[in-house]
């Protein structure tokens, strides 16, 4: 694979960041992914925007221009030959001399490393077909989810805990409503309408979410953006979620509770079909 990191395109095996890299130390960086489809990225704008606005509240400098990051993920699309896959954006705050809690210096470099990852089939995937299960967990996580941070301990442990119950995925829930999915954002469908967790900085502002309901709109369904409760989805005739790597994703099973027909629903389907229709 080549890879990019610094200003340089490398064998994946000659690419180095320093050991005292605050992305390393402190998970001092932000991150961005996104989706390739017929070799063509999905949704650019969307990701360089918020991965602007990820540094602007961490006070972080930008180290690349967008029309320059857009090339270097044509270049590492083309270099890696990827036709279905992912591309994986990570700046960190860069190395400071020595472990110090205190941000370094202002003319601190920043890191940008970006790789992609192949996969072929992504938009075939047979889990959109059975959909998937997953269980509720507490969120424990820091209270500035809007920012994409690297700091991703509490989603792995979710995940985790997911496959220890023979789940896909775990929701997280804060003062008994679903905040989002390990690494998407959640959504029921009851009587026709859509419904999914307003923006706020309790959740990431899904860039799938936001394509997702401007197409929902656009073909007049009903849109509803307030939080749900566990029980809420449980008894919703569908459930799904969406992200740049899923696109959207039936969910079938709560908590061992089937929702709906415990299969992939109506809503959920026709949403993937149009958002991998109109976004490609
Ligand atoms: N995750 N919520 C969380 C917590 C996420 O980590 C993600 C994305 C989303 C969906 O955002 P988007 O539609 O912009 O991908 C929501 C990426 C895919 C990841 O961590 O791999």
């Amino acid at each position: 694979r080549t890879v990019y990191v610094n200003g340089k395109y490398l064998p994946e095996n000659e690419a180095t960041v320093s050991i005292f890299d605050r992305g390393f130390l402190f998970a001092d960086g932000v991150y961005e992914v996104t989706s390739v489809l017929d070799g063509k990225l999905i949704d650019f704008d969307g990701h360089a925007r918020r991965l602007a606005r990820s540094l602007g509240e961490l006070g972080m400098r930008n180290p690349i221009a967008t029309e320059d990051l857009l090339e270097v993920h044509r270049e590492l699309v083309r270099a890696n030959g990827i036709v279905e896959g992912l591309i994986y954006l990570q700046i960190t705050r860069g190395a400071a001399a020595d472990r110090d809690f205190a941000y370094p210096s202002e003319d601190t470099p920043p890191t940008i490393v970006l790789f992609t990852q192949n996969k072929p089939g992504l938009a075939d995937s047979p889990m959109a077909k059975t959909g998937i299960k997953v269980i509720s967990i507490e969120d424990q996580r820091w209270a500035r989810r809007d920012i994409k941070t690297v700091q991703l301990l509490y989603p792995s442990m979710g995940k985790m805990m997911a496959k220890a119950a023979g789940c896909d995925d775990a929701w997280m829930v804060e003062d008994g409503a679903v905040t989002e999915g390990t690494s998407n954002n959640a959504y029921i469908v009851k009587g026709g309408k859509i419904i999914t967790r307003h923006l706020s900085n309790d959740i990431l502002h899904g860039i799938t979410r936001a394509a997702v309901l401007r197409f929902a709109r656009e073909a007049q369904m009903e849109v509803e953006e307030r939080a749900f409760t566990v029980a809420e989805a449980q008894d919703a005739d569908e459930a799904f979620f969406t992200s740049a790597s899923a696109f959207v994703m039936p969910v079938v099973e709560l908590d061992g509770a089937a929702i709906g027909t415990g299969a992939p629903g109506p809503v959920a389907t026709r949403l993937r079909e149009i958002y991998l229709d109109e976004s490609r």
